[in-house]
């Protein structure tokens, strides 16, 4: 729904950050209305303007952003309320929801940067936990892979369009942000390490179990299957998830997630089964 008439200015109220552990605040801001404006747009003349609607000076408004089409994640914050890329939310749309401002803050479930900047290694730690790849690294010439099936590419298609953006696990219940302080004389390898450690043990997240269905089910990528499935029944895997189907709702690239949650939930008990035969 496009919003019917349109306002000479635009108002955003943007919840700031200075830098990671610090208090969060408010701002308001008013840039002027153009047709066809995405946020993105809105925050750049914001950064230019730097002053907010009580004709404040401040430090520009930090953001993140990359491909401009929604494809790379980065620029992924909660837009008035509802998880989502800032390339792709468009004015006129989010003026028919909530005429009066556009309110931005960042993800809440992954430590703040600065303002609408958050560190999602936690989210690419998960994609190295189940080997989201095929391991067809080499220095010589490995010839053409193998042919994959119309059967196999329709389901791995739609998996393969993840961009990694978050919106899935800020909408996931189970996901909890883990916030670790720096400890009195503590080095920044061993904060990296407790994070690692950290993050290691939680909820690995619907991304990451349906990245893990996606690979199984490639024929290079399958030769790292029973890793990936032991990653899946390991702590913070496939058995914390408790099936509130948040995610699959909210995910931009309509990702059926609960699909790969079920397929891997079958999986990882075959798996069980056959470890334990095998010992
Ligand atoms: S179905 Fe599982 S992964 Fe998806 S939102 Fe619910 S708990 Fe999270
Ligand atoms: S599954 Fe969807 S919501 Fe989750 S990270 Fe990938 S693209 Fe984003
Ligand atoms: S800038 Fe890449 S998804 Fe928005």
């Amino acid at each position: 729904m496009i919003a019917a008439s349109k306002p000479d200015q635009i108002r955003v109220r943007i919840l700031r950050q200075d830098g990671p552990g610090r208090p969060g605040y408010w701002e308001v801001h008013a840039v002027k209305y153009e047709p066809e404006m995405n946020v993105i747009s809105v925050l750049q003349r914001i950064a230019a303007q730097a002053t907010t609607v009580e004709g404040q000076r401040v430090a520009p408004v930090a953001w993140d952003c990359g491909c401009l089409e929604e494809v790379c994640g980065s620029c992924t914050m909660v837009i008035n309320g509802r998880v989502r890329q800032s390339c792709s939310a468009l004015v006129d749309r989010l003026l028919a929801e909530k005429p009066d401002e556009i309110e931005l803050r960042p993800m809440t479930k992954f430590p703040v940067l600065r303002d609408l900047v958050v560190d999602r290694s936690r989210l690419f730690r998960a994609l190295e936990r189940v080997k989201a790849w095929v391991p067809a690294d080499g220095y010589y010439d490995l010839g053409p892979g193998p042919r994959i099936g119309r059967e196999d590419q329709e389901v791995n298609y739609p998996l393969s369009q993840c961009m990694s953006c978050g919106c899935c696990l800020e909408a996931c219940p189970q996901y909890t942000k883990i916030e670790l302080e720096r400890r009195a004389g503590e080095s920044d390898a061993d904060l990296q390490a407790r994070k690692q450690a950290a993050y290691d043990t939680s909820f690995i997240g619907p991304h990451a179990i349906s990245q893990a269905m996606l690979f199984n089910n490639h024929p290079t990528g399958h030769t790292l299957a029973d890793e990936r499935l032991d990653a899946l029944a390991g702590p913070g895997g496939i058995s914390v998830c408790g099936n509130a189907q948040n995610c699959v709702a909210v995910c931009p690239k309509q990702i059926p997630l609960t699909t790969s949650i079920a397929r891997a939930g079958r999986a990882v008990t075959l798996h069980t089964i056959k470890r334990w035969f095998d010992r």
